[in-house]
């Protein structure tokens, strides 16, 4: 990405700049974490249960989430918990990512840099709709593999975002 825009070509660089700049930063560490969390979805099949949205077997915070001893175990082992928490990043992503948008809305960029702003919302609403997709149609391979992609695309959409704003 370097060395296809060596230079910041941002109009401005003020505070309302460096706090979307750290806004991006975090964001892209969190869409990181959400991809480990997805890794563990699919490792322990936790796709296989629990097949609606917004709710899981009628709850929203399934009971048996600390089923598992010791209780750290529940983040690895439980499908409840894996999957739980992979909605809740998902959640959260989904009231972050359009704050960050509407934030770069109200900051002079360049054309580039808010094609990437744009691009970075448009693939989460592309990813989390493929993964609530997965989830209701119990994981067919081709919407499980096109979520897999998803997330490679967010990330690289996120890294892309972070890059403009440095
Ligand atoms: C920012 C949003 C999301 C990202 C970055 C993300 C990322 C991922 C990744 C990387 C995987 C692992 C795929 C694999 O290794 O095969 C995965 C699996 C999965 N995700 Fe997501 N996900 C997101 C949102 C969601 C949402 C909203 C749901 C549904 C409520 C969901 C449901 C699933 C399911 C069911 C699997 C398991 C698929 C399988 O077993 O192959 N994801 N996710």
């Amino acid at each position: 990405m370097g060395l296809l825009s060596p230079r910041n070509d941002n109009p401005e660089s003020n505070e309302m700049m460096q706090s979307l700049r750290r806004f991006s930063f975090g964001l892209t560490l969190l869409i990181f974490i959400m991809v480990l969390s997805g890794g563990f979805v699919a490792g322990i099949r936790a796709g296989l249960a629990y097949n609606t949205f917004p709710f899981m077997n009628g709850h929203l915070i399934p009971p048996e989430i600390f089923m598992l001893e010791p209780w750290y175990r529940n983040f690895f082992d439980n499908m409840a918990t894996v999957q739980f928490d992979h909605r809740l990043i998902a959640w959260i992503l989904a009231f972050l990512v359009p704050l960050f948008w509407f934030k770069s809305r109200k900051v002079e960029l360049s054309g580039t840099t808010r094609i990437a702003c744009n691009l970075f919302l448009l693939m989460l609403v592309i990813q989390i709709s493929l993964g609530i997709a997965t989830l209701l149609h119990i994981v067919p391979v081709p919407l499980a593999a096109s979520h897999q992609g998803g997330a490679v695309l967010l990330f690289a959409a996120a890294l892309w975002v972070s890059h403009r704003l440095r």
